[in-house]
């Protein structure tokens, strides 16, 4: 089906055990992504954006109790046996993670983890042919040399190079969405450029979905079409980049975009907000954001505010209707 989304989440709630019983890391997140479109994540540590996003790869850690619903290409995959989601991880979605050394395997050559990559999911195809395509792939992620960089071992390579043969993983069986959880913070600021703009022009040649979770307000602004901004485990707002840059409604959207500069040049990294996140299991009744919010009205406090559509904002504040308007006011009062 054309139309189709290529990943829909709806009502994706995460539980961990505590001494004190089970406590909410995710609390009814939704959002949904097309074929070929680039999504960041964002909010603050803690918030709860990789809990989501290892929810809809079926990677959670085994105490975790997920609920909700997580459909790729219209196929449900929560509640799908193990075995079933470790067939698609790999062929139709795949994850890229922050410290490409703990994905790979030390005492494995670089090509012999990617060749086995491909053969995991494609065991028909020769080891010949395996090792042809492992080059090529190494070659789309301009790794130099490929044919020898293909028997050394991850200890040889740079980190922005061992983040490229990562990325040649998770090409490898041309999946439908790639996950990338901060996939550039343990690299050096050039190098983060590179493999980003690497990254995304992949994702855009082969048509692939990408969900980037990043702190980089920059990284968000060059290469997503849309964001979503997670607060104690929930989205408060999710939009368009453009929009959000430009209107940004939620009060903690607001607080994040605090040190925008102009939208020229570097534009900086997540703003700090006074106060503290809390902790999943001291998130406070009525809106999560309340202790922080210097608009917070008695309402905020007993009423949880669900996410309603301005335009192609979806934004979840009892006061987003008219805060827009009040904080200009406020500004040139
Ligand atoms: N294994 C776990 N056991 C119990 N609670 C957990 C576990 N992993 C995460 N959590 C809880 O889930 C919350 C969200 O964690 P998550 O790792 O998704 O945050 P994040 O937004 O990715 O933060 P960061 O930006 O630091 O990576 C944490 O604050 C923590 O309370
Ligand atoms: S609902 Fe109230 S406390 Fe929450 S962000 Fe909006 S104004 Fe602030
Ligand atoms: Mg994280």
């Amino acid at each position: 089906m054309q139309d189709q989304p290529l990943l829909e989440v709806s009502g994706l709630r995460v539980a961990f055990p505590t001494a004190r019983g089970y406590v909410e890391a995710v609390r009814g997140v939704d959002f949904s992504l097309r074929k070929g479109e680039i999504m960041s994540l964002v909010g603050e540590s803690g918030s709860g954006k990789s809990i989501t996003m290892r929810a809809v790869m079926g990677l959670l850690p085994p105490a975790a109790l997920a609920r909700g619903s997580v459909k790729l290409l219209g196929r449900e995959l929560m509640g799908i046996e193990e075995k079933e989601i470790r067939r698609l991880r790999g062929s139709r979605m795949s994850m890229i993670f922050q410290d490409p050394l703990t994905a790979l395997n030390p005492v494995l050559t670089v090509g012999d983890q990617l060749t086995e990559a491909i053969r995991i999911h494609q065991p028909r195809i020769s080891p010949k042919e395996a090792r042809e395509r492992a080059i090529e792939l190494f070659r789309s992620v301009a790794i130099p040399y490929p044919e020898k960089r293909m028997d050394q071992y991850p200890h040889e390579f740079s980190g922005g190079m061992r983040q490229r043969v990562v990325i040649a993983i998770a090409i490898a069986n041309r999946p439908d969405l790639i996950i990338a959880d901060e996939p550039t913070t343990a690299l050096d600021v050039t190098v983060q450029a590179q493999v980003l703009e690497l990254l995304s022009e992949l994702c855009r040649v082969n048509n692939t979905g990408l969900v980037l979770i990043t702190h980089d307000l920059g990284v968000v602004a060059g290469m997503a079409e849309k964001v979503s901004v997670m607060y104690a485990g929930s989205i408060v707002e999710r939009s368009t980049v453009d929009d959000l840059f430009e209107h940004p409604r939620h009060p903690y959207t607001r607080g994040l975009l605090g040190s925008l500069p102009q939208m020229t040049g570097d534009i900086g990294r997540l703003s700090d907000i006074g106060g503290a996140p809390p902790t999943a299991a001291t998130i406070p009744a009525g809106c999560a954001f309340n202790p922080r919010c210097d608009y917070a009205v008695d309402r905020c406090r007993t009423e949880t505010p669900a996410l309603e559509t301005y335009g192609p904002t979806h934004v979840a504040c009892h006061l987003a209707h008219t805060l827009p308007e009040y904080a200009e006011q406020r500004k040139t009062a």
